[in-house]
């Protein structure tokens, strides 16, 4: 297979994404049964994961996104709402679906915010799981892979906005890209 410039190492093919994607959607189909789920999707990285997540799971659910913006060369973790949910949460069974997470700074900041909106329970689920990198704590209750101390691409991860569409999900150098 041709793989980019920078793209060094393919760690999960694009059917092994697949096959792990139905994995956790039957797990969330079985926790969720006979609730009413919203999947809460953060703008852009996890839209590509949750658009397949969502096919994955077998029971009716909702969807709403949300995007967030990071104050550059700030504290890690400062970030605000640079797009809100549509509706509100209250009362409902809510699942944060992130493309990563790494430090745990913007699950964090997530997880307080709607928390705050008085849902009937939170519950997070992931893509990717770089948990060697965590600073603070968050309580992951679905992961697809568990990733190495690499930057990673593809499947929604992007380098520089590029790369969000490969399939699969590949260790990224960008020294090698020019
Ligand atoms: P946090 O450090 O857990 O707050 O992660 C913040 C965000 O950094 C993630 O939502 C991603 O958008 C981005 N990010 C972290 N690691 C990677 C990576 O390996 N590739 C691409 N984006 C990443
Ligand atoms: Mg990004």
């Amino acid at each position: 297979m041709t793989t980019p410039p920078g793209v060094e190492r393919i760690l999960f093919t694009e059917e092994q994404v697949a096959a792990r994607i139905r994995e956790v959607g039957r797990e969330i189909s079985q926790k969720y049964r006979g609730r009413d789920l919203k999947l809460i999707g953060v703008l852009k990285g996890a839209v590509f994961f949750l658009t397949e997540l969502a096919r994955a799971i077998e029971i009716p659910v909702k969807v709403d996104f949300l995007a967030i913006s990071s104050f550059s060369g700030s504290v890690p973790g400062m970030v605000r709402i640079a797009k809100d949910l549509d509706d509100p949460i209250e009362d409902q069974d809510v699942l944060l679906v992130e493309d990563i997470v790494d430090t745990g700074f913007t699950t964090r900041f997530l997880l307080q915010t709607l928390a705050g909106r008085a849902p009937r329970s939170i519950g997070i689920c992931t893509l990717l799981d770089r948990t060697v990198r965590r600073i603070v704590q968050v309580p992951v209750d679905f992961r697809c892979f568990e990733i190495p101390d690499r930057f990673v691409v593809g499947c929604g991860l992007d380098y520089k906005q590029l790369y969000r569409n490969l399939g699969y999900i590949a260790v990224m150098n960008p020294e090698k890209t020019s």
